[in-house]
């Protein structure tokens, strides 16, 4: 299990549990029978972290993640939630060895714990099915199984018996194991259950699979104190219109990836304390009433991947806690209001992939929170000024890719923002010389000007901005001189690939070294001449994919290259390189490529070659 693991989720804002269970006190003693059940529990269950080394000895109320009843000394808290977050994992570096999960079984015995009221496993690899016995818990209010992964099977209509719980939280993760098999989630082929949860306030089933011949609305509908519900990626097809609905103080509503092939709902505009509406990846289309623009309350709309048409001009006005509006990859067309209204707060704005058209409206400036812009793919024209970015001092996104803004920065201007990633890749109007403004940017970790008509040599201060550089592509540009020596910085981040890409481009003139710490390297199509980096020395010994085919190499195929065991594509093709073969290429246990045609090489393809490239 020690492996990458890929998550691939999306998120809710985590919701404080206010629990009423009063703090252990050191002179209750613990009640043995329940003791006994614990350490069944753990006995079961494969502690390879000692998250649980303090469960032994008479006092259970005082083991990690125990909570008892001050008053009788009945556990009723048992927390053995690891501490990994979906955010941790989403926002950047993550250290495995900080993550402690349990492994196994649930015991039986957990039914002994009669009393418990909060119960959270969350982020555990337990086996088996989710236990029917759960439904046993008079008192639970908090059930997390969260990203436990408890294998296939339905899940338990007994836990409609918790007519006190307050929070499920059900929601199953994907995840990828090195093969990319996906460990089965659990299904849902009736929800009546669920409609006697009466106390339920936070429903999220994400991840599980809930029958296309199964009603969610109704059982959902039963639920008048609902504030959260979560059915993304469950499979659903259907919402229905004409309902009277229940739950109208719900405050965040997650249908994403699913199949709902629907207009918005009109019942939603009875959900006036909307803060979060996440509809992403369904088939939504029509237009977006405009009753959205009265939820004064709302914090983030995501209707990014549907088949939406119309943008409501006002529709932003008065929706002044705006914090992340995501519209990307719709059909919206037409120019963007220029009265963008005052969202003062927001942080997040993406227009990608759309048919907008007209100019970015410079009232983008005042947004002075704004950290992520992507506008990119759409039909904008005309000029981004520094009136657009006067104010955006945390701009660390900007995406104006595929499109044909130009950029108009006077040589002495500096840029309040230091971006992370910009990208500008296929944008006929950012050269057709090399950005001046971007010497300023030494926090880039993503750089990509592919394709926008880039001319000249790269400015002297180029390597100034890449010391943080994880990405960087300049391929399909006109750029010629000599290729700078390019020192990848990993330090901080261990677990993403690096890219370069400098291919179809004029540069010239010999490689002395492969470039440090890049996985991804494509050199190809271009006017370097000379040999190849020959010794191990000047090679990368984390190269995955090493493309230099169109050049002018000449010389031998390095033998050193066979000390580089990660080269899974070696592409050396339409070259003039000459010499024998290196048998020992064969000995590259990762090689799935290899392509050498188009040179003068002599030798044989060994059986082991032969081999490697299957
Ligand atoms: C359940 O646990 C997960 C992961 O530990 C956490 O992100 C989520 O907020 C919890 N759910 C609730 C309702 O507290
Ligand atoms: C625990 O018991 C000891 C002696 O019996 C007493 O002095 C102490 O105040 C008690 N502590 C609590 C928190 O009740
Ligand atoms: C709990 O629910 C199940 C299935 O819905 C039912 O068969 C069982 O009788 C219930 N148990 C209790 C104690 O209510
Ligand atoms: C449910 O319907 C969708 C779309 O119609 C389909 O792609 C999916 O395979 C169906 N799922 C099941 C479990 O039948
Ligand atoms: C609304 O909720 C109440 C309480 O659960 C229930 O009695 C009623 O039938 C529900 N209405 C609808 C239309 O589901
Ligand atoms: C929405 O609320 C109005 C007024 O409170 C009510 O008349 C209407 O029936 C509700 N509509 C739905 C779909 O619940
Ligand atoms: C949505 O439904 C309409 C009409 O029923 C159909 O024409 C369209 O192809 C569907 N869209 C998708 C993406 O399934
Ligand atoms: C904005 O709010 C005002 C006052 O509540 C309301 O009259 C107006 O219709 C709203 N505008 C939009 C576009 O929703
Ligand atoms: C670029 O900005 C300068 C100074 O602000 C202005 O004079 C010029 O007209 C602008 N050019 C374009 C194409 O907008
Ligand atoms: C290059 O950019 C142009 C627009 O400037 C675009 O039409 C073309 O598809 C792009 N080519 C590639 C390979 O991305
Ligand atoms: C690499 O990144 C680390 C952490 O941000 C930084 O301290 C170091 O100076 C960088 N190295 C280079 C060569 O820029
Ligand atoms: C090899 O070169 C010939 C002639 O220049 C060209 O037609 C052919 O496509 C090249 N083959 C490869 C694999 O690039």
């Amino acid at each position: 299990m020690e492996t990458s693991f890929l998550f691939i989720f999306s998120f809710l804002l985590l919701q404080r549990f206010g629990s009423s269970i009063t703090a252990t006190s050191s002179n209750v003693t613990c009640i043995e029978g329940e003791r006994r059940s614990l350490l069944a529990i753990k006995h079961k269950i494969t502690d390879r972290y000692n998250v649980l080394s303090t469960w032994s000895g008479v006092e259970c109320c005082e083991w990690r993640g125990i909570g008892c009843d001050s008053r009788n000394g009945h556990v009723v808290k048992l927390d053995l939630r690891n501490p990994m977050s979906l955010e941790d994992l989403r926002n950047g570096p993550v250290s495995w060895e900080d993550e402690k999960w349990l492994e196994g079984e649930l015991s039986p015995c957990l039914q002994n714990l009669k009393h418990l009221r909060y119960l959270d496993l969350s982020m555990n690899f337990l086996s088996g099915k989710i236990p029917e016995f759960l439904g046993s818990f008079e008192s639970l209010e908090y059930l997390n199984l969260s990203g436990s992964v408890f294998g296939e099977g339905a899940v338990p209509h007994h836990l409609g018996n918790l007519s006190r719980l307050r929070y499920l939280d059900l929601r199953s993760i994907f995840i990828f194991d090195d093969g990319g098999a996906n460990f089965p989630a659990p299904i849902v082929d009736d929800l009546r259950w669920v409609s006697s949860l009466s106390s339920l306030r936070y429903l999220d089933l994400s991840g599980i699979t809930i029958g296309n011949h199964t009603d969610w609305f109704h059982p959902v509908n039963m639920l008048p104190s609902l504030l959260t519900l979560n059915l993304a990626d469950t499979g659903i097809t259907n919402i229905p219109s004409t309902q009277f609905v229940n739950f109208t103080f719900l405050n965040s509503l997650d249908l994403s990836m699913n199949y709902i092939n629907s207009t918005i709902p009109i019942w939603l505009s009875n959900l006036t304390g909307l803060m979060h509406l996440n509809l992403k990846e369904n088939s939504f289309h029509g237009k977006i009433p405009d009753f959205i623009g009265t939820f004064n309350a709302l914090a983030s709309i995501d209707l990014s991947y549907n088949s939406f048409k119309t943008l409501f001009p006002n529709l932003l006005c008065n929706l002044s806690s705006l914090v992340r509006l995501d519209i990307s990859n719709n059909m919206f067309s037409g120019p963007v209001p220029s009265n963008l209204g005052l969202l003062l707060r927001l942080e997040y704005l993406n227009l990608g992939y759309n048919h907008l058209s007209g100019p970015i409206p410079a009232s983008l400036g005042l947004f002075s929170k704004l950290k992520k812009l992507d506008v990119s793919g759409n039909s904008f024209v005309g000029v981004l000024s520094e009136t657009h970015f006067t104010n955006l001092k945390n701009l660390i996104y900007l995406d104006l890719s595929l499109s044909s803004l130009a950029l108009n920065f006077s040589s002495r201007w500096v840029p309040p923002f230091h971006l992370q990633k910009f990208s500008a890749s296929s944008c006929s109007n950012i050269g057709p010389y090399f950005p001046n403004w971007l010497h300023t940017q030494t926090h880039l970790q993503r750089l990509d000007l592919s394709n926008s008509s880039i001319r000249g040599t790269l400015p002297e201060w180029f390597e100034s901005i890449l010391s943080h550089i994880l990405y960087l592509d300049l391929s399909n540009n006109q750029i010629g001189g000599k290729m700078p020596l390019f020192h990848f910085n990993t330090s901080e981040l261990i677990s993403h690939e690096t890219t370069l890409k400098m291919n179809s481009n004029k540069f010239e003139g010999s490689l002395a070294a492969f470039p440090s710490n890049v996985n991804h390297l494509d050199l190809s199509d271009n006017l370097l001449s000379g040999d190849l980096p020959q010794t191990v020395g000047t090679m990368n010994l984390s190269l995955h994919i090493v493309n230099l085919s169109k050049n002018r190499f000449t010389g031998n195929i390095p033998v050193d290259l066979c000390k580089v065991p990660s080269i899974e594509v070696l592409d050396l093709s339409q070259n003039k390189l000459s010499g024998r073969l290196p048998e020992c290429l064969g000995n590259l246990s990762n090689l799935e490529a290899m392509d050498l045609s188009n040179n003068t090489i002599i030798g044989v393809v060994t059986h082991d070659i032969a081999l490697a490239q299957q």
